[in-house]
């Protein structure tokens, strides 16, 4: 049962052209404000950036990995610190994913029977079973905002339909365990995940199964693998036009700007994706037209920040000529580049939120799509 005091969401402003919605989502530790994007902190730490940068980058929520989390610092530390909030010293909201996906995405080697992902740990080699039950145990003990339910993910390019229709049905079932092993309802919300990848009917099916359940909020997965825009935009259109106009609508593992405003248009709330970290430690930095890898000759003597326009602290202070020298000390970089990425991310995301309360959203997407195609002209 979804408790009201774990999450309560309240569109204030939509746009009358698009699907475009802004609100608040009012968590047991932050109010966030929506569309939001989460960055991604694999083990209980956001690569080069501390607690107190992204409450200065104006971040309300980051995303924590269970996996990651439940092998090192593992259960019995987690409840021993009190959660993960008080173990990382981060007190705004939190939410996890369940572990599957990262398993099946990183190891190549993971199965998958109806008990659970069974895997190899990459820790010490250790066969590992994560059961629907062990997921929500260790969200349970890691104590985010949002968990999510174990889902079964198979890759986008796959097309074997019997497989995704078993994985779309398997979810739907490992959701109900979730949900009966779930021990705090009353500060935790589960989101069910959408399944049934590019098969319409299997996400009408998955979609209508989920919304039975008494949940806070619903999650779209399955779409983060590269798939052909042409057919990713009818799925997001699909499972947006489904799904309860006043719960959260979270699309996992989306986060490249223009997938961001156009998913924004068809009324996503909530998005994560490793990519402006993942992509500021292999020394590219996020503009509006895409991005700068700073590694290039041409940034040797460039003396411009970043973005002229960007408010912080890396485009105030250093040059990307200067980026480009140190592009090699990976720490360093990694971390200028992530204050900039991050920021780029969460002023992208500000600038849609006030657009659609002013109901100037949809000149807003004319600019920003001139911009990324014509350059600006
Ligand atoms: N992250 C990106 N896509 C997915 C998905 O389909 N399931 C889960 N659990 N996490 C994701
Ligand atoms: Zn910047």
């Amino acid at each position: 049962m979804a408790s009201a005091s774990a999450l309560q969401f309240n569109v204030e402003a939509e746009c009358s052209t698009t699907k475009a919605r802004t609100g608040l989502m009012k968590l047991p530790h932050y109010n966030v404000r929506t569309p939001v994007f989460m960055p991604v902190g694999t083990q209980g730490t956001m690569k080069g950036l501390l607690p107190e940068q992204l409450e200065d980058l104006d971040c309300e929520i980051i995303l924590g990995n269970t996996y990651h989390l439940g092998n090192r610092p593992g259960i019995n530390v987690l409840q021993k610190a009190g959660g993960l909030h008080n173990f990382m010293g981060w007190k705004r909201a939190l939410l996890t994913d369940s572990g599957g996906f990262q398993m099946v995405s990183l190891l190549k080697l993971a199965e998958i029977t109806e008990e659970g992902v069974k895997f190899r740990s990459p820790y010490d080699n250790s066969e590992i079973m994560l059961t629907p039950e062990k997921s929500i145990e260790i969200q349970n003990s890691i104590g985010a905002d949002i968990i999510m339910q174990l889902d079964d993910v198979v890759r986008t390019t796959f097309q074997d339909y019997d497989r995704i229709k078993e994985a779309t049905e398997r979810t739907s079932r490992w959701l109900d365990r979730c949900l009966k092993a779930h021990k705090r309802p009353f500060d935790q919300s589960i989101f069910p995940i959408v399944q049934g990848l590019l098969n319409k009917d299997l996400r009408i099916q998955s979609a209508t199964e989920h919304m039975t359940k008494q949940v806070n909020g619903f999650a779209i997965g399955g779409l983060s693998g590269g798939e052909a825009k042409d057919d990713f935009w009818p799925i997001v259109t699909l499972g947006t036009d489904l799904l309860h106009r006043d719960k959260p609508r979270y699309l996992m593992g989306v986060g490249v700007a223009i997938d961001l405003v156009i998913c924004v248009a068809l009324g996503v709330d909530m998005f994560d994706c490793v990519f402006p970290t993942r992509t500021a430690r292999f020394g590219c930095a996020l503009v509006t037209r895409g991005q700068l890898n700073l590694k290039q000759k041409q940034y040797e003597t460039d003396l411009n920040p970043i973005d002229k326009d960007c408010n912080c602290s890396t485009c105030k202070t250093y040059t990307r000529a200067y980026l480009h020298c140190v592009v090699s000390v990976e720490t360093v970089a990694c971390h200028l580049i992530s204050v900039h990425n991050i920021s780029f991310q969460m002023h992208l995301m500000k600038t849609m939120r006030d657009n659609i309360k002013n109901g100037t959203f949809p000149q807003y997407v004319k600019t920003f799509m001139k911009e990324v195609y014509n350059d600006g002209k």
